[in-house]
């Protein structure tokens, strides 16, 4: 198949493709981190700590070491003592600059042990096996004191994060209350593929395969781990196991496996055990919230407001900013949202698929649930209620906010019209039903992001960026990007990404990548042209001899005159005709997050999840068995990937109102049920029958297609619609998540 002139124009963007590496991954010739083998390959296993809270007193690795295969068990000592990376939230706005991690202490930087699974030692051997062997063979003393493990979430101090008005006065005088705490429990990332790292270095030259979400920000950690320059290192990630977070940041595994590597001068490769995804990678902090909303009779809000605490670690301050969605989400004329944080033997939190929103908008939706129960009003008409004029926390207008639309959508979708609101009353097929809904909200901005675009004399062309596919689709989307902007077929893109060596890019986070991409790609294409269309107008031989380089344009691929008619020329017949293989462009383009000046616009989507229960109370069997969604989140570049991003996050949003919940022990402060048989996920079986709706309004505030992005807005608001619809089943308010069986009898 050839583009040629009188090809109709290529329709990509915005149809369902299937994603382009599908084969590879299907058929097992897509590399993933951990499935690197380089000739020479140790095999480095970690020691955790078997105390949460106090100090080494001694490792003792003479048995180790003595192990068949083993080449070394490293502890504090055994190799010059890496740095702090000095991190910095805002620098994830600096493309190349970009250099953040969560937990900041450098692996074996002390003797001091804050958390259970802290690694005191590292055992290196000829295989996997040895390795092991060895690290269990470790004997490690401690002197052991009490760790905060106190499941009782306070504060010493809340930081305001937005206020307005005079909530409390308005909440003394509000005819209609609610004020409600709700709980959520510790949840732990369990992508499939574990965290892995495979460390070489040739020279003074760090070479490292990893499971991240973010390479450039990967590389730099290290190399100002390792104090070398970023030019000497190397980080590449082009397939993922998914991450939901966890991965977005560099673990102390990482610089652990090079300094391993660095030492004994072998390639090794260092993998992380499912119990240890539980210890040292990252969680979603245990949280309490306070919701005080305070309403007139007519359902109208006069006062919003909204205390949360997470938990964090000894170490670091994590917030889970669990206020971002509730200053814009309704209209209120006082509001006041404040945060705290409660220290705790713990490993350091990391963002988790929608940090702070998700959990944010679990208590607020609930609370507006139970606001309208107080009213004895609908839960669609009170939110339809209360939309505001503007965001009225950040005072300005919305780029771009089609809530309502959701709502009335989404009620008509799921039949909301039939639900009879007393409890208990509706059933099927000798099932209780509960009805719930609930609104959802993410923000939506981009990374700023840099990609090269090369145009071929075959008629392919090549996409390259230091981004990350984290198994949402940027491969496909990076691929119809160029297709569509090109006019050629999808297979004849070629994609490249997931390595520092090319065009810097920003971590895959916050549902912000396909945004990030849309500027970058687009000025790499027009780069690219301009350098055919120089090289048309400069070569006699060749269509256009004698036009001046101002006087072609170049659009769809094509190269045309300005003037005249002469036809329009495929750029690879151009190529050819011109006897050169390629031209090549490089795009780069500032990003919005986070902000470097104030925004003009609150860029946010929105969506609302309307959700049947089913409830059998003879057999206590709770499932969650219907869910419509409906989401406003700009134009969808692939309704089929971003489907399966809305599917993904309601499967987890089953996870999380039903099942997630990681338990410490509070005489050791281990994660006790550090498995995936323990610690229980949403499986297929447990997933609704569901049904997204696009409601596609472009968003060009953002970006030229008009995308926002889609992913974890469909997290966001699904477990509070799931516990109202157990409320309307059961009349049975759960405010603590996860649910269990025994608090619906
Ligand atoms: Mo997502 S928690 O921004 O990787």
């Amino acid at each position: 198949m050839s583009a040629t002139a009188e090809a109709p124009p290529m329709r990509i963007i915005g149809h369902p493709q299937p994603r382009i590496e599908g084969r590879l991954k299907v058929t097992g010739a897509a590399h993933y981190a951990a499935d690197h083998h380089l000739p020479g390959m140790l095999y480095a296993v970690p020691v955790g700590a078997t105390i949460a809270k106090g100090t080494i007193a001694a490792i003792d690795a003479r048995v180790a070491e003595q192990m068949p295969g083993v080449r070394a068990v490293l502890r504090r000592g055994s190799f010059p003592a890496l740095a702090a990376a000095k991190p910095d939230f805002a620098s994830v706005a600096d493309l190349e600059g970009t250099v953040y991690v969560d937990e900041r202490r450098p692996p074996f930087d002390d003797d001091t042990v804050r958390y259970y699974g802290q690694y005191v030692a590292l055992a290196v051997a000829d295989t996997l096996e040895q390795a092991k062997a060895a690290a269990d063979a470790v004997r490690v003393t401690y002197r052991a004191e009490a760790p905060e493990v106190d499941p009782a979430l306070t504060a010493g101090e809340m930081t305001v994060k937005s206020e307005r008005g005079d909530p409390d006065a308005a909440f003394a005088a509000a005819p209609v209350t609610v004020d409600q705490r709700y709980g959520m429990a510790t949840e732990t990332h369990n992508p499939i593929e574990l965290h892995a790292t495979i460390a070489a270095w040739e020279g003074d030259s760090l070479t490292v395969h990893e499971a991240t979400q973010g390479v450039v920000n990967h590389r730099n950690v290290l190399a100002a781990m390792f104090g070398i320059p970023r030019e000497k290192v190397q980080v590449i990630s082009r397939y993922l196991g998914s991450g939901f977070g966890g991965k977005l940041f560099p673990w102390t595994h990482s610089p652990l496996a090079a300094a391993a590597s660095r030492q004994l001068g072998r390639p090794v490769k260092l993998v992380l055990s499912r119990p240890m995804m539980f210890h040292a990678v990252g969680q979603r902090p245990a949280i309490t919230q306070r919701i005080r909303l305070g309403a007139e009779r007519d359902g109208r809000l006069t006062s919003l407001r909204h205390d949360y605490v997470n938990a964090t670690s000894l170490l670091d301050d994590y917030e889970e900013n669990c206020g971002e969605a509730t200053p814009h989400m309704y209209a209120t004329p006082n509001l006041r949202v404040a945060s705290g944080l409660a220290k705790r033997s713990i490993g350091t939190p990391t963002s988790m698929r929608g940090p702070g929103a998700v959990p944010g908008l679990y208590a607020l939706e609930s609370a507006m649930d139970e606001l309208a129960i107080a009213l004895d009003m609908d839960p669609v008409a009170l939110r339809l209620k209360n939309e505001p004029p503007l965001d009225q926390g950040l005072g300005l207008p919305f780029s771009s906010r089609h809530f309502q639309e959701c709502l009335t959508l989404g009620a008509e979708r799921f039949g909301w019209a039939r639900r009879d609101r007393r409890i208990g009353s509706m059933a099927r097929d000798g099932l209780t039903l509960g009805w719930g809904m609930a609104a959802c909200s993410w923000l939506a901005e981009r990374f700023p992001c840099s990609a090269r675009v090369e145009l071929r004399a075959d008629g392919t062309a090549r996409v390259a960026a230091a981004v990350q596919d984290i198994g949402t689709g940027t491969y496909t989307i990076m691929a119809q990007m160029v297709a569509e902007a090109l006019a050629i077929p999808l297979s004849r893109v070629e994609v490249a990404l997931g390595d520092t060596s090319l065009p810097a890019g920003p971590v895959s986070g916050g549902s912000m990548m396909s945004a990030s991409l849309v500027a970058p790609i687009q000025a790499a294409i027009t780069r690219a042209g301009e350098a055919l269309v120089a090289l048309a107008a400069g070569n006699p031989a060749a269509p256009f001899a004698g036009a001046k380089a101002g006087a072609l344009r170049f659009a769809e691929g094509r190269v045309a005159a300005a003037e005249g008619n002469r036809q329009a020329v495929p750029f690879d017949q151009l190529l050819r005709a011109l006897g050169q293989e390629a031209v090549s462009g490089l795009g780069r383009a500032e990003g919005t997050f986070p902000p470097k000046e104030k925004p003009t616009h609150s860029k946010h989507s929105f969506g609302a999840h309307f959700v049947e229960v089913t409830w059998q109370p003879e057999l206590a069997r709770l499932r969650v068995s219907r869910v419509v969604s409906v989401i406003d989140a700009g134009r969808i570049l692939n309704p089929l990937a971003a489907r399966n991003q809305i599917e993904g996050s309601i499967v987890m949003g089953v996870g999380m109102a039903l099942f997630e919940e990681t338990d410490y022990d509070p005489r050791s402060g281990a994660p006790v049920n550090a498995s995936l048989a323990d610690y229980v996920v949403a499986t297929n079986a447990d997933a609704p029958a569901m049904e997204v709706h696009f409601i596609e309004y472009p968003d060009t505030h953002l970006n030229a297609l008009g995308a926002r992005g889609v992913g974890e807005i469909g997290l966001a608001g699904t477990a509070a619609a799931i516990m109202n619809a157990v409320y309307h089943a059961t009349g049975i308010r759960v405010r603590d998540l996860p649910v269990k069986l025994e608090q619906l009898l």
